[in-house]
């Protein structure tokens, strides 16, 4: 709303309303025809954008403007639509506009909009919720501690890895190794987690007590012919050697994503998991599964946890618990790291929580779209769709000049360009391929996903794309690689 000073020179509206004046819709405010400037210059003016170029942003203003959707297509405020291959950010897995979402998010709000969690005091949806959480989660897990992101569910696995070891009389066994690429967030200890340097600079990150070790990505990574069994023996014995180096008594979690979303797509060869949960049991180093973008069936399965070996003692969701239609997460606590939270602490209170956990907006959401993904049977579509889009991507970049690799498990998917593979040689300056193929793909009305430090396009689309759609996407992204080989040629 428009502002002007009163005589006190303190802010007041400008049209102030009178008691009796209804409070206007979305869509009222958005036709007001007292709003006289573009709706992206009033973006351009007030809103402060994460991960944008924040000079150019305040010149030039959004990129697009979205203003409404439906299945896998957004549309901008000129009306035109885009086919949305990251389902917003690898989230909106059961597709736009759906009113089961809709009813259960208004019929929460008028039945009990908000009560607090703390001291005891409960709401009804969220222990629903966290039943239902409990039964689909892989074996061992027993409590769940909701949040509002990926991130500051990651911050409270660190916290509860630490408050563990107190208990148990470890004070030194705190430090917490991830991997190098890996995204977990960008709290000051979730970004510590998160592997790229571009997110720790400016920020002084990563904080002490957080390490990061190899990534199985082969492109990148692997020896000249080296096997996948001889590349997952490598990074296992590189995890072992920094425990030991640490001291195995100074080291108290290991966390990963099953596939490395952000950090390229990355698929861990067979046998990865395992190997490195052998390395944390011998040295008694917990798991912590960052199941945000797989969790909830983009790998075709209800957890990556389940297809790739991963055994977690502690798993943080989040995106796909709710689609995106309200902002949730959690922390799944198994109950060997819970009885020691429980039984040790006697009478002292859990000093951690948010306003905002255990929010029943939040979990009556999640709860229809669990629904939604059982009833249409969601995870197995995204297995078969996923099968698709893979198969698909590599057809039409098979021996493509710029391409290094084309890779992805499940409804996700990644090609990478590079400028010659064995040895893979990376363009210089890294990462100007993959925006200008990203950008070709929009002008076209395809929306990808160009990942940080690296050459690389993402598909990650809502598990409802239909099969025409999903030709649609990779017939778009190939003609976009196609002009800009031609530019470089
Ligand atoms: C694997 C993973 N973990 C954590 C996060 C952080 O989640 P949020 O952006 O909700 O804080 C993300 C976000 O993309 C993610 O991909």
């Amino acid at each position: 709303m428009e502002q002007g000073l009163d005589i006190r020179g303190s802010r007041v509206p400008k049209f102030a309303y009178r008691a009796t004046d209804r409070i206007p819709s979305t869509l009222d405010r958005m036709s007001a025809t007292s709003h006289t400037e573009s709706r992206s210059d009033t973006d351009r003016k007030h809103v402060f954008h994460p991960f944008s170029v924040l000079q150019r942003h305040e010149q030039s203003g959004p990129r697009r403007m979205m203003v409404r959707a439906s299945g896998s297509t957004v549309y901008d405020e000129d009306g035109r639509g885009y086919l949305d291959a990251m389902a917003g950010l690898w989230c909106v897995n059961i597709g736009y506009g759906r009113r089961e979402l809709a009813d259960a998010l208004h019929d929460q709000t008028l039945r009990l909009a908000y009560y607090h969690s703390f001291s005891s005091m409960a709401t009804d949806t969220p222990a629903l919720l966290a039943e239902r959480l409990i039964d689909l989660a892989p074996e061992g897990m027993s409590k769940v501690l909701y949040g509002t992101s990926g991130s500051d569910a990651n911050d409270t696995q660190i916290k509860l890895v630490r408050l563990y070891n107190n208990l148990l009389g470890r004070p030194q066994k705190k430090k917490v190794i991830s991997r190098r690429r890996g995204y977990h967030g960008v709290t000051i200890a979730s970004g510590s987690l998160t592997g790229f340097d571009g997110m720790h600079q400016g920020f002084d990150l990563p904080m002490e007590g957080i390490l990061h070790t190899t990534p199985p990505y082969r492109l990148r990574e692997a020896l000249p012919g080296e096997s996948d069994a001889d590349f997952v023996a490598r990074l296992a014995a590189e995890l072992d050697a920094l425990i030991v180096a640490e001291g195995p008594d100074t080291v108290a979690a290991f966390i990963a994503e099953p596939v490395q979303a952000a950090g390229g797509v990355i698929v861990p060869p067979d046998g990865y998991f395992p190997a490195i949960q052998e390395v944390l049991r011998k040295h008694d180093v917990l798991m912590i599964a960052d199941e945000v973008v797989c969790g909830f069936g983009r790998l075709g399965t209800w957890f990556g946890s389940d297809l790739l070996g991963i055994e977690p003692d502690l798993m943080t969701v989040a995106k796909g618990i709710t689609s995106a239609y309200f902002p949730l997460s959690a922390c799944l606590v198994s109950e060997r790291v819970w009885r020691v939270l429980a039984d040790e602490s006697g009478e002292r209170a859990f000093g951690h929580g948010y306003t905002y956990t255990s929010h029943p907006l939040a979990a009556a959401c999640a709860l229809a779209n669990l629904d939604v993904i059982e009833r249409d049977g969601l995870v197995a579509q995204a297995g078969e769709r996923g099968a698709r889009l893979n198969a698909r991507l590599r057809e039409a970049f098979d021996g493509h000049p710029l391409v290094g690799e084309v890779r992805g498990r499940g409804l996700i998917a990644a090609v990478e360009f590079t400028a010659g593979t064995e040895p893979t040689r990376l363009f210089d300056p890294i990462g100007r391929i993959a925006t200008r193929v990203d950008a070709e793909c929009l002008e076209r009305g395809v929306i990808t996903r160009v990942l940080p430090d690296s050459d690389t396009i993402s598909f990650s689309p809502p598990f409802v794309i239909t099969e025409a759609e999903i030709d649609e996407v990779v017939a778009v992204a190939r003609e976009a690689a196609d002009v800009v080989a031609a530019e470089i040629a």
